[in-house]
């Protein structure tokens, strides 16, 4: 059993990272979010409830949890509040927060400059969620970002801001778009500042305070590592790293306290946007899994692109971020089916290759490998213990385990909290 988990998703994203957070958090003292903003959606399910998070750490629902957006994170506070809102109208009030006071504020031309920079690409947008990622990203390296200690300081929020403005007008202008009033941004951030200031603190500070404590603190990852702005399918990826290797850098904390990290891996693939997608179905198959795994976006509503599972991927994944354990989600997903398939290595122009290829174009070409196994009929979202598989589902797990050389920590056979079967202790 080990302190410190980092939850990364394995695949392009939407992997059930939120579940497997909220499902940790029971036995949590502090929950991080880590990188990425509100283009993610984390959902969760339990007591009959849904929630779907997009900033806050998958953590808030237990009022003893500390729950920490670090300064990897780009916050948009529009989002934050209105998050924070719902939450209350739920009943969700007893929940501790943190905002790094070094994280990125995604402003509101940022989204306008997402959205403007994707019509210029023709026929090759990313396909991206038009929250303002990228562009607050990019200000972030430029130096021309504003952090979210800035707005409980006047003075200096003003200065950065017009600053910025100088520049971000010109680029709106250079799109077609309206140029942006200095006194409204001021005057809504400062408001936000004012709503958002009593989270707002030195988050590295407390982290590490929790750990010398012996604290138990679970990292929430977002995206997926194939959408890694490093090591993911570039250009085609978000503007973060959402490995574990990201995780000191992103929170402030020293590399030796990541010591255990459980991988999120979908018993299929999907991906929402463009980019290649060697294993990708098209069909009956494919219709089937996006009906019943109900893989539309929680953020965009578009629906998913789904394929079988990519041991490729899985591997790409465990070398570039380094994988513990893996949680097996929606297994139950794949019941019904008479065979299912793993892609264990790609032909790339006649030549067989175990490895990801950098380019697109390469890419593009990768010809699945697969191997066929039975599929299995039963319905399983009601079991609760591994022996209570169908032998073809768990030959379907054995498999998993020996193409990735990763054990398989938990499997989750439903959305709620409760159809989680955990076979490993990991944290
Ligand atoms: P995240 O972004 O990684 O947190 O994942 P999302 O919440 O975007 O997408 C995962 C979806 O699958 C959500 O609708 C979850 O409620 C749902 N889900 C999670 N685990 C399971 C599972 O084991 N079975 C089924 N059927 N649905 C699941
Ligand atoms: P969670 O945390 C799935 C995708 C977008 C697009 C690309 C770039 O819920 O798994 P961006 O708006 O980040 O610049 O878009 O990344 N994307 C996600 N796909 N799940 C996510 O988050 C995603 N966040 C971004 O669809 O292809
Ligand atoms: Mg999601």
């Amino acid at each position: 059993m080990k302190n410190r988990l980092v939850v990364v998703g394995t695949q392009w994203g939407d992997e059930g990272k939120g579940k497997i957070t909220d499902y940790f958090a029971q036995q949590a003292d502090v929950v991080v979010r880590y990188q990425g903003g509100n283009n993610a959606g984390h959902t969760i399910e339990f007591g009959g409830q849904r929630y779907a998070l997009q900033s806050i750490p998958s953590g808030i629902f237990n009022p003893h949890i500390k729950n920490v957006m670090a300064n990897g994170m780009v916050v948009n506070p529009v989002s934050v509040v209105s998050e924070l809102e719902t939450l209350e109208s739920r009943g969700v009030k007893d929940y501790k927060l943190f905002i790094s006071d070094r994280a990125a504020v995604v402003m509101p031309y940022h989204s306008v400059l997402d959205g403007a920079a994707e019509s210029l690409k023709g026929g090759k947008q990313i396909g991206t969620t038009k929250k303002g990622i990228g562009p607050a990203y990019s200000d972030k390296y430029d130096r021309i970002g504003i952090r979210m200690g800035d707005l409980l300081d006047g003075d200096y929020f003003a200065s950065r801001l017009r600053d910025a403005l100088e520049i971000k007008n010109r680029e709106l202008a250079m799109y077609g778009c309206e140029p942006m009033s200095f006194d409204t941004i001021y005057a809504q951030y400062m408001e936000l500042g004012r709503r958002l200031g009593k989270y707002i603190c030195d988050t590295s500070v407390l982290i590490n305070e929790e750990i010398e404590k012996g604290s138990r603190v679970l990292f929430e990852g977002a995206q997926g590592v194939m959408l890694c702005i490093d090591h993911g399918t570039y250009p085609y990826v978000t503007s973060s790293s959402p490995t574990a290797s990201s995780v000191p850098q992103n929170t402030g904390i020293a590399p030796r306290y990541v010591d255990n990290v459980i991988g999120v891996c979908k018993a299929y693939t999907t991906r929402v946007g463009e980019g290649p997608f060697p294993t990708e179905l098209e069909g009956e198959i494919a219709h089937n899994i996006r009906e019943r795994g109900h893989e539309y976006g929680t953020v965009t509503g578009r629906p998913r692109r789904v394929g079988w599972l990519d041991a490729v991927v899985l591997n790409h994944t465990r070398r570039v971020s380094g994988i513990d354990y893996l949680a097996l989600m929606l297994f139950d997903v794949l019941s019904g089916l008479d065979t299912v398939k793993i892609c264990v290595a790609y032909e790339l122009d006649g030549r067989r290759i175990e490895t990801m290829p950098a380019t697109i174009p390469q890419f593009e070409r990768c010809k699945p490998i697969y191997v066929e196994m039975p599929g299995w009929k039963e319905d399983i979202s009601g079991i609760r213990s591994f022996d209570e598989l169908p032998e073809a589902a768990k030959n379907y797990v054995r498999k998993i385990e020996e193409l990735t050389r990763i054990k398989v920590a938990v499997l989750s056979v439903g959305p709620d909290r409760t159809q989680t079967v955990l076979l490993h202790d990991v944290f």
